[in-house]
């Protein structure tokens, strides 16, 4: 069974009401999700697993911990995961990158995939799928459903904002991977959109309207 953890960093509450604020312009907003990514990345990699390994220092041999070999991928959610890319990088900067495009059916608020491109071993790396927003949670479940599909099995989710009901949905539809959530907030509007939320991330992301 995997786990849902609701961040409790001040500093991660902190940037995340920066960038709830409408008046938080592209740049600022852009460059305050990548910090976020950051600290969130900080959580979820917590429980990586270490090797005890012997070396020398300059003074005398000692023994290190390193990272056990299982190797790491980014797996953001175009377009607004993409805005999670570089803070996630800049901790495990020998992550590889994959990318799923799925978009949200302005109607049916049903995903609709038009790209996936992955690490071709991806089957044996340790997945970390981002996207700012878990809203119906309908992107996620299916992100991870095509992940599955490749044949991955350590996949973990990490988001900014999510609500009760995408938290609900993807545990449901995926209760083997874990969860990271900066804030998870009240509930969705009529549109599927969360409130009290930041409106549109990839909008906001990218300075599209
Ligand atoms: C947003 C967001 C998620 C999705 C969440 O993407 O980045 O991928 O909506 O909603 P859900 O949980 O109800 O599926 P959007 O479809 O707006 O595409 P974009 O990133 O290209 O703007
Ligand atoms: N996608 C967004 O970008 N924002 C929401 O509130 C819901 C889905």
């Amino acid at each position: 069974m995997g786990k849902v953890l609701i961040m409790d960093h001040p500093l991660i509450q902190h940037k995340i009401g920066y960038i709830r604020r409408e008046e938080t312009g592209t740049k600022d907003f852009r460059q305050t999700i990548s910090e976020i990514a950051m600290l969130i990345c900080y959580e979820a990699t917590r429980d990586l697993k270490l090797d005890d390994v012997k070396i020398k220092t300059p003074i005398c041999e000692t023994t290190v911990k390193e990272l056990k070999g299982k190797k790491m991928a980014v797996v953001p959610i175009l377009r607004a995961g993409l805005g999670m890319v570089d803070g996630m990088l800049t901790l495990i900067p020998a992550a590889k990158v994959g990318h799923i495009g799925l978009y949200r059916d302005p109607e049916t608020h049903e995903p609709v995939e038009y790209y996936c491109k992955l690490p071709q071993d991806c089957a044996e790396r340790e997945i970390f799928v981002v996207d700012p927003m878990l809203a119906t949670g309908g992107s996620a479940s299916a992100a991870i459903t095509m992940l599955k599909e490749k044949g991955c099995k350590n996949i973990h989710f990490m988001c900014i904002i999510a609500a009760p009901e995408g938290i609900e949905r993807l545990t449901k539809d995926h209760p083997d991977i874990d969860i990271y959530v900066g804030a998870c907030d009240e509930k969705l509007n009529d549109h599927a959109y969360i409130v009290p939320g930041l409106g549109d991330a990839g909008d906001r992301i990218f300075g599209t309207e």
